[in-house]
């Protein structure tokens, strides 16, 4: 161990004790196998790589579950039928990652046997996976020596070495220093390792610096401003859209159209709306003339690129035929079923609580 003095403190070597601390409390998680019991399984640690792009711990786990129960392989996957995989992910959000795993698991069935490449340039190639998540895979799932950084472990790498460029600048700076950090053995559980710091004991808001293995080593705890880290860009503004949803009934039942392949939310079912984009609100034409009433509570709801703001309109259908929207009627007690995406699932509420239908 080649041990340095500071502040009249032995300190081992980052990644040996960093590794030591996991080995005692690494998380229990379901894509997981902990310390000494092997390698997991490529295709849980892929798909919990892609579920957690933007998205919690806490928020992927009964999906992982669900998901990987229904699908347990890339054969099983790749066999599926688009819709279900779309439902499945629905209130997952950014769409885009499902529309990808499907893609994924067909090449790696046709190109590469139905096994996953162990190597982060091979990885990269397939659908839906980055630089980050081709690090991850190869290193958690193959235990190759890569470097890993996402969010939790820029904070932890930009506070260990004070990095005061501001983000996204800084991220050259806090991949070198990661890879400075990483182990050539254990990268995977290295990568974990500090994943769990960031999402437990060095925290945005309130890091408990006494508890973290990494203290001695740490310039900004040593300094007394972890907080100040990373620095970041002001963000801009997000342009806030407005639009409209409409609700329309026929006793229990409620029309939902299909988007269309393209563009937002593409491929998921939805309630109809007045065609908002990122780009412009709503036109505030209904799909048809007929008795419309506004639901009094808005509904928010902010995506990647903006903010919407959305009026609830609803009416009851009174046509022999169905609605003039390519659709189809559905319970409205089971809209759990329809993997409708989170904004049209708060837009049903508003609706089924106005009892305005
Ligand atoms: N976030 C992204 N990948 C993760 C993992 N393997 N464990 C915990 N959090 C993560």
């Amino acid at each position: 161990m080649n041990g340095v003095q500071h502040s009249g403190q032995k300190i081992g070597d980052i990644a040996a004790q960093l590794l030591d601390h996991y080995d005692r409390h690494a998380r229990k998680l379901p894509w997981r196998k902990l310390p000494g019991q092997g390698l997991p399984d490529p295709y849980h640690v892929w798909i919990s790589e892609i579920m957690l792009q933007q998205t919690t711990v806490a928020a992927v786990i009964p999906f992982f579950e669900k998901f990987t129960e229904k699908w347990p392989d890339f054969a099983a996957l790749a066999a599926c039928d688009d819709a279900d995989i779309m439902a499945a992910w629905a209130g997952l959000g950014y769409y885009a990652r499902a529309r990808n795993l499907i893609r994924c698991a067909r090449n790696i069935m046709s190109d590469f046997g139905g096994v996953m490449p162990e190597e982060e340039a091979q990885l990269r190639t397939l659908p839906g996976v980055g630089p980050y998540t081709a690090a991850a895979i190869a290193a958690i799932a193959f235990g190759k020596n890569a470097v890993v950084v996402d969010a939790n472990i820029e904070r932890v790498v930009s506070r260990l070495k004070s990095i005061s460029t501001p983000l996204p600048q800084a991220k050259p700076v806090i991949y070198n220093a990661t890879s400075e950090i990483t182990p050539k053995l254990r990268s995977g559980d290295f990568a974990q390792a500090m994943m769990d710091l960031g999402a437990g004991i060095c925290s945005v808001k309130t890091p408990s610096c006494p508890s973290c293995p990494l203290n001695a080593h740490c310039s900004a705890s040593i300094a007394g401003n972890p907080q100040d880290y990373p620095v970041k860009s002001p963000k801009k503004a997000k342009p806030v859209r407005t639009g409209t949803i409409y609700w329309i009934t026929k006793g229990e039942l409620v029309w939902l159209v299909r988007r269309q392949d393209k563009g937002m939310l593409a491929g998921m079912r939805a309630l109809p709306d007045d065609g908002w984009t990122a780009r412009c609100d709503g036109s505030q034409s209904p799909p048809f003339a007929a008795d419309w009433t506004v639901c009094q509570t808005p509904v928010s709801h902010i995506f990647t690129h903006f903010s919407l703001n959305v009026v609830v309109t609803v009416t009851a259908w009174r046509g022999k035929d169905d609605p003039p929207l390519v659709g189809e009627w559905w319970d409205a007690n089971s809209l759990d079923k329809a993997g409708l995406p989170t904004l049209f699932s708060k837009a049903a509420k508003v609706a089924i609580a106005s009892g305005e239908t």
